[in-house]
């Protein structure tokens, strides 16, 4: 017999945002698993469910109008290349960039770095030259740079972090002085959770002349970002952790940048004129968007950048801040618990633990049987484990449809565990 799916009736409400109403729109969140437990899903900085108007919009691509972009001269073409330039808008206005065309689609926040890296880096970074990153980056905001500097001999500095998962920004001041050629540094932490200044961070590297990215591939799904007031240069995301289907993402970079930076991958849709030794390229983003794109699904992440502006990044951001609030204090009278990131008020909604003596993937199996996930291992952040001095955690994330009867279940399965490793 299935336990009923959890109910939301005692849930505080968040000002402003209908959670129980919210989660109606998430078909997954009604299913149950083998064992007939309820889904209590709180991997969401792993990737996000995805709701209704997402799927719909995906689903009636495939149904109806399935047909290539920027080339078909026939009714569902036009359609699917008018709502694939629709979702770049959305997207830009999510962001507050200036212009649509400053948004290059791209499958995640790893492709995003990966091309900046490879066009902007290897035209702009040489021998000798520093690019500094912080200890709290996950892979994709590492593993690229780490490329570049090898191939171009560079050197690669790192802004430490406190024992409370915050950055020493008077180490961070120390290192512009070496005069970086750019500064790259995560909007929010995927593990520690914590919420960088990044309009602070922004305004610092670039009275050193640094040029900046942020990757916001944590931020971008739970806050209001404005990419204009921040002042970075390059902003990076992933759509499948913003309601979005996987292979989704984007980059937004100033104009004037992305028209001086050489193509990343060549081919169709990228070009202006092919001739048999030379070509000319498009103009910005399709330079930037060889070959057919994933269509669908960004189409689906403009359906879910009007999905998270119609209920508010405000409250989104209200909600997840309350959540990571509540996760902290219930998690906090479980004994001996090891709690990673800082004050609920410097992080968005991640929280990474461990319990004595229990590796996190005994947790997470354990954990699973009661329907409840989390992710456990080093959550592609291995150098900032290290920097903590342990392999591995266990990470509850939350989204917009997260309710503090999911954290009350996760406090109750956490004894559960204790108990059993007690026997
Ligand atoms: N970087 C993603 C996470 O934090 C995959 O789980």
């Amino acid at each position: 017999m299935a336990d009923t799916v959890l109910s939301t009736n005692a849930l505080p409400t968040t000002a402003g945002l209908d959670v129980a109403a919210i989660r109606r729109d998430f078909p997954i969140l009604s299913t149950v698993n083998r064992l007939g437990k309820p889904l209590v899903y709180l991997d969401s900085a792993a990737t996000s469910l995805k709701p209704l108007p997402v799927i719909e919009a995906v689903d009636a691509y495939n149904r109806e109008y399935s047909s290539n972009i920027h080339r078909g001269i026939y009714e569902i073409a036009e359609k699917a290349t008018g709502l694939y330039e629709a979702a770049r808008a959305s997207v830009a206005k999510l962001i507050n960039a200036p212009e649509p065309n400053e948004i290059v689609f791209v499958r995640n926040a790893t492709e995003a770095i990966n091309l900046v890296a490879n066009t902007w880096g290897r035209k702009h970074i040489g021998r000798g030259d520093t690019i500094v990153l912080t200890e709290m980056e996950h892979h994709a905001n590492l593993v690229p740079w780490q490329l570049l500097v090898q191939e171009k001999d560079g050197d690669l500095e790192f802004v430490p972090i406190t024992d409370d998962g915050v950055l020493m920004l008077d180490v961070y001041e120390a290192l512009l002085h070496l005069r970086p050629k750019l500064v790259a540094f995560t909007h929010m932490s995927n593990m520690l959770g914590t919420i960088n200044p990044v309009r602070e961070l922004t305004e610092m590297a670039h009275a050193a002349g640094a040029l900046v990215l942020i990757d916001g591939a944590q931020a971008a799904p739970h806050m209001p970002v404005d990419v204009q007031e921040i002042g970075a240069d390059f902003y990076a995301f992933s759509g499948h952790k913003m309601l979005a289907p996987t292979g989704s993402g984007a980059l937004w970079a100033r104009r004037s940048l992305l028209e001086a930076m050489p193509p990343f991958m060549a081919g169709g849709d990228m070009i202006r004129e092919v001739h048999l030794r030379r070509s000319e390229w498009n103009e910005i983003p399709w330079k930037f968007e060889a070959g057919t794109p994933d269509i669908s699904a960004e189409i689906g992440l403009g359906a879910a950048a009007e999905y998270l502006m119609k209920i508010g990044m405000d409250n989104v951001r209200a909600h997840e801040h309350a959540m990571a609030a509540y996760a902290l204090e219930k998690l906090r009278e479980i004994p001996g618990i090891e709690l990673y990131g800082p004050s609920a008020d410097q992080r968005g909604g991640v929280v990474a633990f461990n319990l004595p003596g229990i590796h996190p993937h005994d947790v997470a199996q354990i954990l699973d049987r009661s329907g409840i996930c989390v992710r456990a291992g080093h959550h592609c952040t291995m150098p900032l484990h290290e920097r903590f001095d342990i392999s591995a955690t266990a990470r509850a994330s939350f989204n917009v449809y997260s309710i503090p009867e999911e954290v009350d279940a996760l406090t109750a399965g956490l004894r559960e565990v204790v108990r059993i490793f007690a026997v």
